[in-house]
């Protein structure tokens, strides 16, 4: 099967068009990719790729994201190319992750995005994301960047959570649920060569895309545009909303 090879870049969110960038060389080739998508949700990300005519497993624990993913799929015409798991993460090898297409070898591709700061243990999943792959497969892997929170926490009005966060603790203790993890690049380049993988280079996603005022007026293309040159440039890069990284499985 062949994959409709249009640029993904062009009609998603400004948000995360570092991502897509990232992405675009590995699943815009024109070739039919086996993804796991790790903590993929209701399919922002899982959907798309569907559309592009990849064979797409979503990993996730919650019941209510993968009806929303299955419901998207359809209204998308992707049904029959997204498959949704219940589960964990940390614990991918107690799932059937052979989807028939892979003659039982590993995916070729595996999205890891926004899901490292809540799961259990980072090491354990991105090791475990690391097993699904087959070898010279990739993994793209999104978080949020500790000095992007920092400086959101400011600029709201927050600086003692702001404070908090510089100093890696958690800036509302009080509240009930665990505190959502943030990385630094140096932080998220170790874990992903902990987990045996080779980094490519790091990437700022949203540099200003968050802290634009929706009337400012900013056309849309010029904005991704000006993202797109942000994202690989420093010291722009450092203070995104979030840390982006292309690895691959040696
Ligand atoms: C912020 S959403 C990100 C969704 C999607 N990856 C994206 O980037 O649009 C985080 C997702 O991680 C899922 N999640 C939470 N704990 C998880 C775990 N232990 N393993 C896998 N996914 C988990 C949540 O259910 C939720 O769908």
């Amino acid at each position: 099967m062949s994959a409709p090879a249009p640029s993904t870049g062009e009609q998603l969110p400004v948000r995360t068009a570092a991502v897509w960038a990232a992405l675009d060389p590995v699943v815009a080739s024109g070739e039919a990719l086996r993804v796991l998508d790790v903590g993929g949700g209701s399919g922002g990300f899982a959907v798309p790729l569907a559309r592009l005519g990849h064979q797409v497993t979503v990993v996730d624990p919650s019941a209510d994201a993968l009806a929303t993913l299955q419901r998207r799929a359809q209204t998308a015409g992707v049904g029959e190319r997204v498959r949704g798991l219940q589960g964990d993460g940390d614990l991918l090898h107690e799932l059937p992750l052979d989807d028939g297409h892979g003659a039982g070898g590993g995916y070729d591709l595996a999205l890891c995005h926004s899901v490292l700061e809540v799961v259990d243990d980072p090491s354990a999943t991105l090791r475990e994301v690391t097993r699904a792959l087959r070898p010279g497969g990739q993994v793209s892997i999104a978080t949020a960047n500790r000095a992007g929170a920092v400086l959101a926490r400011a600029l709201g009005g927050h600086p003692r959570e702001a404070l908090a966060l510089l100093e890696d603790r958690d800036p509302a203790p009080s509240r009930t649920r665990p505190a959502r993890r943030r990385f630094g690049p140096g932080d998220l380049l170790a874990l992903v060569t902990g987990a045996g993988l080779e980094p490519g280079e790091w990437r700022g996603v949203a540099v200003v895309a968050d802290l634009l005022d929706a009337a400012s007026g900013a056309g849309p293309e010029a904005v991704r545009r000006l993202e797109l040159a942000l994202a690989v440039t420093s010291p722009y890069r450092d203070v995104a909303t979030g840390l982006h990284v292309l690895a691959t499985r040696p």
